[in-house]
C-alpha cells in the first residue's frame, strides 16, 4: 500500500519549506523538499536547470522526483514546488498518496514575501507583481482542486501555523 505522506502545496512564498520542517518535527516525521531533491540529484540549482533545459526540463525532473518520493517509506512531510500542480498526473499522484495541505496566501502577501528573491527563475522578470497575480489567479483553482485542507499562511507565524496543522492532522487520525 502507498504510504500516507503529508504534502504541502501552494504558491512561491507561502512558506511550504519552513512550515513543513516545523510540521515534520512536531509530528516526529522526516521532511523532504521536492526542489531541494531536484537540485541535489542534478548537482545544480533550479536557475541552472531552467537555463540549460528550459522550464519543461525542470518540470520533467519535478514529476520524476515526486513519483520516486511517494513510493518511499515511511510516510514523510513533503514540501512541493509551487508549479507541481500544473501537471494533471502530478495532481492525481498527490491526491492518492496522502494528505494534501494547501498553504494559501494573497497576491499582496506573496509580492511582499518574494520581494528580494533571486533564486526563483519565474520571478526574475521586470514586472514580478504581474507574474505573481497571474500565477495566483491561474493556479489557485488547481491547488484547491487537490487540497484536503486549506490554511491561509499569509499572516501567521510559521511555527504557530505548523502547530495548527499538526493539530488538524492529528484530529484526522
Ligand atoms: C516554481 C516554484 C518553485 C520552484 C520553481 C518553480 C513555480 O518552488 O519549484 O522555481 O512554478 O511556482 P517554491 O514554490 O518552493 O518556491
Amino acid at each position: 500500500m502507498t504510504p500516507q505522506h503529508i504534502f504541502l502545496i501552494g504558491p512561491m512564498g507561502a512558506g511550504k519549506t519552513t512550515i513543513g520542517r516545523h510540521l515534520a518535527d512536531l509530528l516526529g516525521l522526516s521532511f523532504i523538499d521536492v526542489d531541494a531533491e531536484i537540485e541535489s540529484r542534478a548537482g545544480a540549482d533550479i536557475q541552472w536547470i531552467f537555463d540549460m533545459e528550459g522550464e519543461q526540463g525542470f518540470r520533467d525532473r519535478e514529476t520524476k522526483v515526486l513519483n520516486d518520493l511517494v513510493s518511499g517509506t515511511p510516510p514523510r512531510v513533503i514540501a512541493t514546488g509551487g508549479g507541481i500542480i500544473l501537471n494533471a498526473d502530478n495532481r492525481a499522484v498527490l491526491q492518492c498518496s496522502g494528505l494534501v495541505i494547501y498553504l494559501s496566501a494573497t497576491a499582496e502577501q506573496l509580492i511582499e514575501r518574494t520581494r528580494r528573491d533571486k533564486t526563483r527563475p519565474l520571478l526574475q522578470v521586470d514586472d514580478r507583481e504581474a507574474v505573481i497575480r497571474k500565477l495566483v489567479e491561474e493556479r489557485g483553482p488547481l491547488y484547491s482542486q487537490v487540497a484536503d485542507l486549506v490554511f491561509p499562511s499569509g499572516s501567521t507565524q510559521p511555527l504557530r501555523l505548523a502547530k495548527k496543522l499538526a493539530e488538524a492532522v492529528s484530529t484526522l487520525g
